[in-house]
């Protein structure tokens, strides 16, 4: 670990600590998951055995780990602050003592709501008189905010994707199966450098295209497909969420109509990104296009969603949603229009805002590409 990582990470625990006093919140508890990693530097997958940080209000906090990720944990995090459990003894009394050590058995407790039901209800019996509470009013606005760091990581993943697309195009995709094109997208990412898949790859073909959240299935592409494409990889943690749609062979007046229009409306929302803009003025952006071109009823989920150690994270481009945009944030724009039992298009970049305006991370073409 860098010492500026380090410095990095003992300002998002202060910063935590900060808000926890706001409001009025006496102990953190993060199970493993990218709430946890944000804070401590460690990640592993969610496991059946109880690993945990847990930060007091002041104060250091500590880190309760099963005995075989001890190493893991000493080498990945500065916080050494460890209360190691064994299988044979099970995790209750050194959570028992943990919780006395911080004086939290009477305190308001903010867990981490992606934490599993039988962890909470372990927490509940060990510390019955304690009120238990969500994290995320705590740690989603300081997540939202990218340090530089952060931001770099992103911008290669994106990169990542970018050329992940610019290869693909040059592919034969008629007669390949949506699985098999939705593995090269992923094997070229990770033979490129990345981590791995952020998400589970979407290609979407003929008339899959017209379910947003059609994932990737045994259907052929054939010759007059519209085909869509959404996928990302990871960098250091850090996810890419690209979409781009492609045609196959030739495209239809219609499909070409269709797609300027998205491409209009996601130029659009781009362009009203900045300080201060409510995120729901950026969704309005791309709706207007939309609607004025007669689709509006055809565009039916939120214009983008926040990114970054998690693929769906604040803030959400969407009606309704009155928070400012700030330095730092990153997030998806994603409009898309969908006929069903036909076909769908949706493109989608990642941006973040800066000082003045927008920076967009994705930098593949918008062009509508044709593919053999
Ligand atoms: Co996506
Ligand atoms: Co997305």
């Amino acid at each position: 670990m860098t010492a500026q990582r380090e410095i990095a990470l003992g300002q998002r625990l202060g910063r935590a600590q900060e808000g926890m006093r706001r409001e009025g919140v006496g102990l953190v508890v993060l199970p493993l998951g990218s709430n946890l990693r944000y804070l401590s530097g460690f990640s592993d997958e969610p496991a059946e055995r109880l690993l945990a940080l847990l930060l007091p209000a002041a104060g250091d906090p500590l880190f309760l780990v099963p005995a075989l990720y001890e190493a893991q944990v000493r080498h990945a995090s500065p916080i050494q602050e460890l209360r190691v459990w064994k299988d044979e003894e099970g995790v209750d009394g050194v959570l028992t003592q943990a919780i006395l050590e911080l004086r939290a058995e009477r305190t308001t407790i903010a867990v981490d709501e992606s934490m599993g039901s039988g962890f909470l209800l372990l927490f509940q019996r060990v510390a019955p008189r304690a009120s238990y509470r969500g994290v995320s009013a705590i740690l989603g606005p300081l997540r939202a905010t990218k340090d530089p760091e952060e931001l770099l990581a992103m911008e290669r993943a994106s990169a990542l994707a970018d050329e992940a697309f610019a290869r693909a195009s040059e592919l034969r995709i008629a007669g390949m199966t949506e699985l098999s094109l939705a593995r090269v997208l992923e094997q070229t990412m990770v033979e490129l450098g990345a981590d791995g898949a952020a998400f589970q790859t979407l290609v979407a073909s003929g008339p899959n295209s017209a379910l947003p959240h059609h994932r990737a299935g045994s259907r052929r592409i054939e010759v007059g497909d519209v085909v869509i494409l959404d996928y990302g990889c990871r960098v250091d943690g850090y996810c890419s969420d690209i979409t781009r749609t492609v045609v196959c062979g030739k495209a239809t007046d219609e499909v070409v109509r269709v797609y300027e229009t998205v491409r209009e409306a996601q130029e659009r929302a781009r362009g009203a990104v900045r300080p201060g803009v409510e995120a729901e003025d950026v969704d309005a952006a791309a709706r207007t296009v939309i609607a004025g071109a007669g689709y509006g009823d055809r565009f039916i989920h939120r214009t983008g969603h926040g990114i970054g150690l998690d693929v769906h994270e604040p803030p959400y481009i969407v009606a309704g949603n009155k928070d400012r945009l700030s330095p730092g944030m990153t997030f998806s724009i994603e409009p898309g229009i969908y006929f069903p039992n036909r076909w769908g298009i949706r493109i989608e970049d990642l941006v973040r805002v800066t000082e003045t305006g927008v920076g967009v991370l994705n930098k593949a073409t918008h062009e509508l590409q044709v593919v053999r």
